[in-house]
Parts: structure tokens; sequence; C-alpha cells
């Protein structure tokens, strides 16, 4: 059976070879940790972005949306703390001259531990048979407790050297663990040095006083900037929300896992604006709310989990992570954090404004307090594409590459395809799919085998195929292949539309996120 990381090789080939992601100018040989979409890649990316406008903004009525710029005036980052505080921890390794963020380096490590202990609960599973009760292993192996045990207090002197910011510390840790660079396999480790991640370009001619700007690393500030706008032409009441998708950029030290980390990716961030004090509430409501969303994708209960934060920012009394279980582990996809009033009381300081709320039921002015959440566009189209991606065998001895997408995020919702190219077929499918095309993103196939052609649309999980035979001119009815079962249905032209839109239409997965 393949490793975890051979399927995520096999995977990342697979968005190149059909045309979900490329590497960034690729004839120039790249560009480190800078991705492009492809023409399916950007169907399935406008599906994941709709589907979370929608559920914002449709399925709540006090939530708007808004597109800010990515330049903006350069005080913001001060005020947002980024200019001072968006830093990365990194080491380097003096022989392989490898650059590496120490907290990855120790998280890596702890990682290990867990790693162990999955190892001697397999172990004990093959032992025990029928009759191992998991549970019991795990509350009572002492090589399980020892490798929790050693975790738990490698973790407590890491998360005290984060919250202190002790650069020298992190460092001994790395020492003491003997942590060895994976390239050089030596332990020859510079001193831990802050890292500044934004990236920073000019804004006019140096002759007029060119201006040092930043794109952004974040889109939230887009939003807080804009509050008393929105909140005012609005005429919006607390507790509102105001939506954004968009592009944000971080000079990332360690850039790996494809998609995952990248330099410039894409946001969609919603910050909640409630009354100080109601705080907790909502950071438990959104949770829920954003758990519901993932989970009616249907990908599986099992691959999420919350992960609350040790560290938490100086501004934030709560914050947790929704994680998924990628290839390479459980990780973050989404965080939602309670980010008091930190960000509108500073730009409030910074630009000498008032940015308060007047509260008509207590008559009082207050900065409103915020719930941001904020997912990454790019690390959910992985989690969908690792979710989807299979490989099975089929009954016949064959094998096939299917994608098991979520059919409301599908490129392709329905390739339509005459069984011969002759004989008036190709003319009977193209009327087919000018009729669906103005609902649904379509697909016309005439070449090769029939077998060929549904394995082409299986790589890139497109829904239903629909073939079009001698028989579809007398009795007007076509054959609808499945892509999950490959069960075969014969039924009549008028009930396709019907029932491609019941599978594939968003507005289900949104009763669902509404009504559950
Ligand atoms: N405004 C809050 C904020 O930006 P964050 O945890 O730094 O919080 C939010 O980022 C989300 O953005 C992450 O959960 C992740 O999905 C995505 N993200 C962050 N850095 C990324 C990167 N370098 N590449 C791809 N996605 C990234």
């Amino acid at each position: 059976m393949a490793t975890q990381e051979e399927v995520f090789k096999k995977l990342v080939s697979h968005c190149k070879e059909y045309g979900f992601v490329f590497p960034s100018s690729e004839i120039y040989d790249g560009l480190g940790a800078v991705y492009d979409y492809g023409q399916n890649g950007v169907e399935l990316k406008n599906n994941i972005k709709r589907y979370w406008w929608m559920a914002m903004t449709r399925l709540h009525e006090n939530i708007v949306g808004i597109d800010a710029s990515i330049f903006m005036h350069p005080t913001t980052w001060k005020a947002s703390g980024h200019v001072d505080a968006f830093n990365d921890p990194l080491i380097d390794n003096r022989d392989s001259k490898k650059r590496y963020r120490a907290d990855v380096l120790i998280e890596d490590e702890m990682a290990k531990y867990d790693a162990k202990i999955e190892k001697e609960v397999e172990k004990a599973r093959k032992r025990f048979g029928d009759a191992f009760d998991e549970q019991k292993f795990r509350e009572t192996s002492p090589r399980v407790k020892e490798n929790l045990d050693k975790k738990e207090a490698l973790h407590a002197r890491y998360a005290k050297a984060m919250n202190d910011n002790d650069l020298a510390e992190l460092k001994q840790i790395i020492l003491d663990y003997e942590i060895v660079d994976p390239v050089s396999g030596t332990k020859n480790w510079t001193d831990v040095r802050q890292f500044n991640l934004m990236f920073s370009t000019e804004m006019g001619s140096t002759a007029d006083g060119a201006m040092k700007i930043y794109l952004r690393p974040e889109t939230a500030q887009g939003i807080f900037v804009n509050y008393l706008n929105v909140q005012k032409t609005g005429r919006m009441k607390l507790p509102f929300g105001i939506a954004q998708i968009g592009k944000a950029f971080r000079n990332e030290i360690v850039a790996r896992q494809f998609v995952f980390r990248m330099r410039e990716f894409e946001q969609m961030e919603m910050q909640f604006f409630i009354k100080p004090g109601t705080e907790l509430d909502w950071f438990a409501k959104w949770k829920q709310t954003r758990i519901k969303w993932h989970r009616a994708l249907g990908l599986g209960d099992q691959k999420y989990r919350f992960h609350d934060h040790d560290k938490l920012a100086h501004y934030a009394n709560a914050a947790t992570d929704i994680e998924f279980e990628m290839p390479f582990g459980f990780k973050e996809v989404e965080g939602i954090h309670s980010r008091t009033n930190f960000d509108l009381s500073q730009h409030a300081k910074y630009s000498g404004k008032k940015i308060e709320y007047f509260d008509p039921e207590t008559n009082e002015s207050y900065t409103p307090y915020v719930i941001e959440t904020s997912i990454g566009v790019d690390r959910m189209f992985l989690s969908v594409m690792c979710a989807a991606y299979n490989e099975e065998q089929l009954e016949n001895g064959e094998s096939r590459v299917v994608l098991n997408l979520p059919p409301a995020l599908a490129p392709v919702k329905v390739c339509v395809m005459p069984l011969v190219k002759k004989d008036g077929l190709p003319e009977k499918a193209r009327e087919i799919m000018n009729e669906l095309k103005f609902d649904f993103n379509v697909q016309y196939d005439e070449k090769d085998s029939i077998g060929k052609r549904y394995r082409r649309q299986d790589a890139i999980g497109t829904p239903f195929c629909v073939t079009v035979d001698h028989d579809t001119l007398n009795d007007n009815c076509v054959t609808v292949r499945d892509r999950d079962t490959m069960k075969q249905e014969r039924i009549s032209i008028d009930k396709l539309h019907a029932l491609i839109n019941d599978k594939v239409s968003i507005n289900n997965l949104l009763r669902k996120v509404a009504n559950d």
C-alpha cells in the first residue's frame, strides 16, 4: 500500500496533469511557493469561494461583503502591529545553508512522539486482534504514557518560550532535543532571529518622495479600516459582520507542502462586530457555525478537529483553529479568533478618528469587540482535493483514479458524449449541452472510447456523464452515468436538468448549513 507521502506526491502530479494547479512561471523553472490555478482548479476554487460567500452574506442578514484594495496606507500596518510584530523565529543551519522556522522544527519534533504512540497502538492492534480495546490500551500502556509525558514536557517548554518571545530558549530546546537539519543531518545551528513576513514595495517615483508600502499580509485590516463606512452607509446595528475574499502575501520562510503554505494566497475573512462582554458566547457560536459549514461538504466528520491556541496574541482572549486531516497530518485550515477591540482602538489611535458605535438601546458609545473567522481558500482547496483523491481497484480488474469531489464544488458538473461521431449524435449531444450550459459548467467530448472518456471525467471529478446513442433520436432518452457508483440509468432528456441540479446545487449545501 502507498504511504501517505506517496499519495500526496501523486496528488500534486495529478493537480498538474489535469489542469488544477501549475507551478508559477514554470517555463522559467517556477517561483518558490507561488502557484497558478489551471482551468479546472479555478472552477473548483471559485465554487469554494461562492459556497463561503453565500453562507456568509445570504444566510446571515446582518453580514455584508466588501472588496478592499491590496495596497493600504502604511500606517495601517503600524497600527495593526504587523510592522513590529508580524515575525517568525528563524534559524539557519551553517552546513546546509538552509533556513528553517525554529517553531516548526520543534513542532515536528513533538509530532514524532505522536507518531511513536500511534505505532504502539497499531502494533497492539495486530497483536490482540478482535479483542483489542484501543481506549484501554491508550490509558494503560507504559510506552504510550512515556511518549505522552515526553511530548507534554516539550510542549510546556515550547509554549512558554513562544509566549515569552524567548528566542534563546527556542534555540536551547533545539539543542537539548538534538534536533538535526533534515538536509545536512547536523546540529550546527545559528542563533534564532525574528524575521518580518511582510513584502514591501514603493509607491510613486523617487523624485516626488516614494512611499514604502506593504502588500497586505491579511485581508482583515481592509475590513477594520472600513468599519465606519459600512456601519454608517449600511445603517448596520450591532451585532453585524463584514465579509471579504481576497489575496494576501507573506514572505514565508518555510514554504512547503504545495499550496498549503504559499507566499501569495487567498483568504476569506469575516469580522463580526459585537458588544463588549458578549465575545465568548459569540466565539462559541461561530465555532459551531463554521464547523457545520465544513462538515456539510461530506468529506467525513472525523477529518476535522478544533485546536485551541496555547499562545494567544496579546489582543486576543480566545482563539482556535479548525484543523483538517491532510496526508501530512492534522493541519490548520481556518482560524477563529476573539480579537477584543484591539484593531479598532489601534486604528482610532493612529488615525485620530473616533471609531465607535452608538448603542441606541443603552444610549452609550463604545468600541465594538470582534470575532474573526479566517479561512485560506488554497488550504480549503487542498483539503477538498486530499479527501477526494482516490485510486480504486474495480471488479473487472481495472483501476481508476477518481476525484470524489463534493458535487457542488466539482469544476465540471456534466459531460455530454455522443456514442459515435456520426449519424446525427454529435448534433443531438450539442443540443443537450446548449440547454444545460446556462445553469451548469458542461463539457462536450466525442474523442476515444466511452470508457476512456469516463476515466477522463472521473479524474477531474465530474459527477455525471451523459451518453447520447442511436435510440436517443427516437425515444428522447439518454444514459446517465454516476461518477461514484459508476451505475448507469436511462432517463428522459426532460428530467436531466432536475436530476443534475438536485445533486450539484450549492443551494442544497446552504440549506443543510442553515437547517441542521
Ligand atoms: N486575519 C487573521 C489571519 O490572517 P492567520 O491564522 O494568520 O490569521 C488565516 O491566517 C488563514 O489563512 C489560515 O488558517 C490559513 O488557512 C490561511 N493562510 C495563512 N498563511 C497562509 C499561507 N502562507 N499560505 C496559504 N494559506 C495561508
